[in-house]
């Protein structure tokens, strides 16, 4: 069964084998470009690569409706936790949870942190293996050389790349990331939902990867 990947918007997915679903980066309440409310998503897993309410968004309230699991950096999972959600997986880079579909890994991201009471969290990238794909999801970073690395390790089908600049890196530093990673196939987000982030992906063109442009409350079906 192919792999659908649904956008939600922002740096938000939905990956689902048919069986199982996760979703990462639910923002939905508040970002004027979703399609989905939180009452739509039904998954059994999310997970989050930071505290920042763009990233972290409506997780507490979907895991709670779903029983789902949360996988998040261990500060993070503990105040997910500390909010009444039951099922938490604490991580930090480098380390892998095992779950019904394949794994999350968590990659290093160069961001900023933030603080959700008194818990810091350390911003995430994840790499997520389903259904037989591999998908990078950087979350909010800039390029570092290490991404060779991760995609000599994972060697992910898909990347998920932030290319609104400003609080990320933008397109011109994003095309380099990607063909550093090497993937098939590029999704790019974190662009177009505020006034201060670029608003289009037109100077997003990594060399011999395939920029897939999905729109917010559409879906892909990815097949090799
Ligand atoms: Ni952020
Ligand atoms: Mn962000």
């Amino acid at each position: 069964m192919p792999l659908t990947i649904t956008f939600l918007g922002h740096s938000g997915f939905l990956f689902s084998d048919g069986e199982n679903t996760l979703v990462v980066d639910p923002f939905l309440t508040g970002n004027v470009l979703a399609k989905h409310r939180p009452s739509d998503i039904t998954c059994n897993y999310i997970a989050v690569t930071h505290g920042h309410l763009d990233h972290l968004g409506d997780t507490i309230e979907i895991a709670k409706r779903n029983d789902a699991t949360v996988i998040a950096t261990f500060e993070l999972a503990n105040y997910i936790g500390s909010k009444g959600v039951k099922k938490t997986e604490p991580a930090n880079p480098g380390g892998k949870i095992m779950t019904d579909f394949g794994f999350v890994a968590l990659t290093p991201a160069i961001h900023s942190v933030s603080r959700n009471e008194d818990s810091l969290d350390t911003p995430v990238g994840l790499v997520i293996r389903i259904d037989g794909t591999t998908v990078y999801h950087m979350g909010d970073t800039t390029i570092f050389s290490d991404m060779k690395l991760i995609g000599e390790i994972y060697e992910p089908d898909i990347v998920c790349i932030p290319i609104g600049d400003r609080f990320t890196m933008g397109p011109e530093i994003a095309t380099r990331a990607a063909e550093m990673v090497g993937a098939k196939a590029a999704i790019p987000m974190h662009y177009g939902t505020f006034p201060a982030l670029n608003q289009t992906s037109e100077k997003f063109v990594p060399n011999g990867i395939k920029v897939q442009v999905i729109e917010p409350g559409e879906s892909w079906e990815y097949k090799e």
